[in-house]
């Protein structure tokens, strides 16, 4: 028997979700909802019941599990309410705009005995995969360095993104993909906290921030995104990845990724009096590689796309693996987002307490 999904909120995330509803072996769409009856118009499933009201829509027996795609600011009541009606839940992400919200949601869920995740679809994008991959493997050696930058050119946050009472702002947006990926890529307790968060060209919400995580297996990893980092390098407006350790690096740029692990056939060779001259100077450290010094390997073939977070969502629903996006696991983002602000605010190093 297929497993009926219902979608509230068919916004621009909503028509995704219903894509992938579709493709997705014995899910079937059901209906959706959403409170301005237009958004719906354009629905690409024929027979899809339509809604404006959330209550109409829980109150269907076909529909198992919601997929709850509103404003970041409404997914506590929803996922409540949903709760209540007996649905099992996957939530769009932030899950909650803190801590004390999702202690809500999870205690309702649990109430009801209900399925609660959290579309953290992120975790398979292949770009992030083929990182993990390399991290896993163990073949770098000790890594010391994370970084995983994100650059947008024009400062475009769109509709509601821009304002505070919605949860907009970039943390709650691609922050939290960020974030989430790093805590789920390093096995180790977050020690420390620094973040640098601004507005730069946006009255309301943050649209650029740098973090600093250490880790307690003394790797720090960097996470940076602007939406207005110009530069006319092509390439330069998607996800880059540069990860280091004492065995070599790999270096990884664009959601269809372009990058090499890099190694060398000298380290620690001593290499005394070797100067470079370059045009700001001689240097002996920082000059042009020489001839045969590193050598290249390409990155792991990866195959990894979004979809497999519904196959993983359907085989968790059947009880034959784990669901890969945890609440603890969001927990832990939304406390490490609290943090933050902490140190974004007080300007301060701010100690984790992970748990
Ligand atoms: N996982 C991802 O990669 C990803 C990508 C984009 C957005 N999102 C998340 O998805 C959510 C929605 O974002 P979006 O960009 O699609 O926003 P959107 O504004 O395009 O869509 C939200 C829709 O929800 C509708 N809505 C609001 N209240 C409702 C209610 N009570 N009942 C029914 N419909 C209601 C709105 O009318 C709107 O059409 C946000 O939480 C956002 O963070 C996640």
């Amino acid at each position: 028997m297929k497993i009926g999904f219902g979608i509230i909120g068919f916004g621009y995330v909503g028509h995704k979700h219903e894509l992938k509803i579709m493709e997705t072996e014995g899910a079937e769409l059901i209906a959706i909802c959403d409170v301005v009856p237009e958004r719906m118009d354009d629905a690409a499933s024929a027979n899809v019941r339509k809604y404006t009201d959330a209550e109409e829509l829980l109150k269907l027996e076909e529909i198992d599990t919601v997929v709850i795609s509103i404003e970041n600011h409404l997914h506590k009541d929803m996922v409540i309410r949903a709760a209540s009606a007996g649905k099992n839940i996957i939530c769009e992400k932030p899950v909650g705009l803190n801590v004390q919200e999702l202690d809500e949601m999870e205690a309702a869920c649990k109430e009801h005995g209900v399925i609660f995740t959290v579309h953290q679809q992120r975790r398979y994008d292949r770009d992030y995969r083929i990182i993990k991959e390399v991290y896993d493997s163990g073949e770098l050696g000790d890594i010391y360095t994370i970084q995983s930058k994100l650059c947008g050119f024009n400062g475009n946050m769109h509709d509601w993104h821009v304002y505070k009472k919605y949860g907009g702002g970039m943390l709650y947006d691609w922050g939290v993909h960020l974030i989430d990926q790093i805590l789920w890529m390093v096995p180790a307790k977050l020690c420390s906290i620094y973040a640098d968060v601004r507005n730069v060209i946006n009255f309301e919400v943050d649209d650029y921030f740098k973090l600093i995580f250490k880790f307690e297996n003394h790797v720090t990893a960097e996470i940076e995104l602007g939406t207005y980092l110009l530069t006319d390098k092509p390439n330069w407006f998607e996800h880059h990845w540069f990860m280091g350790g004492n065995k070599g690096s790999v270096y990884s740029d664009g959601f269809n990724p372009q990058g090499k692990i890099v190694k060398t056939t000298r380290l620690l060779t001593n290499t005394p009096g070797e100067t470079t001259m370059t045009f700001a100077g001689p240097t002996r450290s920082f000059g042009a590689l020489p001839e045969g010094v590193v050598y290249t390997e390409e990155l792991p073939n990866v195959q990894s796309e979004q979809i497999m977070f519904y196959h993983n969502y359907m085989k968790a629903r059947a009880g034959e693996e784990e669901l890969l996006v945890k609440i603890p696991e969001m927990r832990r983002v939304l406390r490490v987002l609290a943090a933050v602000w902490e140190s974004a605010n007080e300007n301060k190093v701010v100690m984790f307490e992970d748990n």
